[in-house]
């Protein structure tokens, strides 16, 4: 594995303060990076602003006024990249205010061909262009465009190395994300990671326990391990470790901290895994487990390799073992030729299982997969009818899951202010928000909350 600081002459994470005040004639230089999509991107970002204020740049979260604009784009679904897309055109009228402007777009849409074409053609205001697997290089692509004052593009680069070290500005104090895998290896038929993302490849075990042990040394209280299949993890590495016990180890470091991590899939959610959760001190009692549809002739077209049976066992077993778990999924709906009683069996596992929460989606044709060739006969309109039953009914289990902890104490961690320093918001184990109205500022600190109150889909609460 590569570490940063043994590239500084290829990654020059110095501005060059001389081709700086040449293109913007002035000393200060902000950048603004939005990020659009997974905790994936988040965390690509987080490292973006890190490299940004490594080169001497500072973070601004005022577009208006940046020098460097970063569009951190998500390929995921169709009304993602349109969203994406009116963005990109609204900085169109700040490229004329000020052409010293640099505008960079990179992420999961920028490693698909189509796209970049778009940008090529319609989006001539647009100065560099780069994909995920050229992100180790941004600070030196970046220094290209000061330098060439020409357009640059790169992407389709197969670089599958991983590359640690690299500084990181986190968005948050009090919760990191930490990536232990990148890319997917399983080309569910609907879906378009694994050719933006490219192959699985996993960080080494001691890359991400320092990384781990560093942030909890500065406060952190949450880490949150990556990846989009977090129970592949290790299949590739030269040392014999798999997620679960990858997770044991992360479970040793001393204090009160938590850990959590997504996404897990069902086809590799193994009894060990779910025997570590239940027997660790500090893994949440909290599985994100995407089953896509409750229907077996679904889940063989979309490529899942499971069935509805096999997945039910999983959750058997691990509301077996684990106190007080809470569940939470991802399910398309309409996938190609999903018929109405095939979306019923959706429907009636969703009783089955009572998740905590959902994520829930409406197919939407990514072109390059094997799904977008499908027939898909059944119209959109029908297709949200059928969504709108699923939310219904996910609502009224969410309602008396969250009755039910009335007046009863939960341990929080209190993650941020809402807004006015007199309302705060805790997380459970679970990964349920409580808003707490009374009791103090415990940002950062965990506190013992009651929950108080009900409203809609809100939990209020008191730290006692
Ligand atoms: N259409 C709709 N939803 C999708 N997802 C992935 N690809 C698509 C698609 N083409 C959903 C899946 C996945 C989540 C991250 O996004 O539910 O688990
Ligand atoms: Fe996409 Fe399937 Fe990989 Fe998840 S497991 S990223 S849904 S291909």
């Amino acid at each position: 594995m590569l570490k940063a600081k043994d590239l500084q002459g290829d990654y020059n994470l110095i501005l060059d303060y001389a081709l700086v005040v040449k293109r913007f004639s002035k000393k200060c230089i902000y950048a603004f990076v939005k990020t659009y999509g997974c905790q994936q991107n988040v965390s690509d970002g987080e490292r973006m602003c890190g490299i940004l204020e490594r080169m001497g740049c500072i973070i601004t979260d005022c577009e208006e006024n940046a020098d460097i604009i970063i569009i951190n784009t998500c390929a995921i679904r169709e009304h993602a990249q349109n969203k994406i897309f009116g963005h990109i055109g609204s900085l169109k009228r700040l490229k004329k205010q000020n052409p010293n402007l640099v505008i960079a777009v990179c992420g999961c849409m920028t490693e698909q061909k189509n796209e970049i074409q778009k940008i090529k053609e319609s989006y001539p205001f647009v100065d560099l262009v780069f994909g995920t697997h050229s992100m180790n290089l941004f600070s030196k692509m970046l220094l290209d465009v000061f330098r060439e004052k020409k357009r640059i593009f790169v992407s389709g680069s197969k670089d599958e190395n991983i590359y640690e070290g690299f500084p990181v500005k986190r968005a948050s104090k009090v919760k990191a994300f930490v990536p232990v895998m990148y890319g997917c290896d399983n080309f569910c038929s609907y879906c378009i990671v694994p050719y933006v993302r490219g192959r699985e490849r996993s960080r080494k075990a001691e890359d991400i326990l320092d990384e781990t042990q560093k942030l909890l040394e500065n406060g952190y209280k949450e880490i949150v391990f990556l990846g989009q299949n977090v129970n592949s993890y290790g299949k590739k590495l030269d040392e014999d470790i798999d997620f679960a016990q990858l997770l044991r180890r992360a479970d040793n470091f001393g204090g009160e901290y938590r850990i959590r991590f997504m996404t897990s899939h069902p086809k590799d959610a193994t009894k060990e895994l779910i025997d570590t959760i239940a027997e660790s001190k500090h893994i949440c009692h909290n599985f994100h487990l995407p089953f896509q549809s409750g229907s077996d002739r679904i889940l063989k077209a979309m490529n899942r390799k499971y069935t509805r049976d096999s997945y039910l066992d999983i959750i058997d077993y691990a509301k077996k073992r684990i106190k007080n778990l809470s569940l939470s999924s991802d399910i398309i709906v309409g996938f190609p030729g999903e018929t109405y009683e095939e979306f019923q069996d959706t429907l009636s596992l969703v009783k089955q299982v009572r998740f905590t929460s959902l994520f829930t989606f409406i197919y939407s044709p990514r072109s390059g997969t094997p799904a977008a060739l499908l027939p898909d006969p059944v119209p959109k309109k029908e297709k949200t009818r059928w969504l709108m039953q699923l939310l219904k009914v996910q609502d009224e289990i969410s309602f008396e899951i969250h009755r039910n902890m009335l007046g009863k104490r939960f341990r929080v961690l209190v993650d941020h202010d809402l807004g006015d320093k007199s309302r705060f918001l805790g997380r459970t184990d679970g990964n349920l928000g409580i808003e707490i109205v009374e009791g103090g500022n415990f940002v950062g600190r965990f506190a013992d909350a009651e929950v108080m109150d009900v409203i809609g889909r809100t939990l209020k609460g008191k730290i006692v």
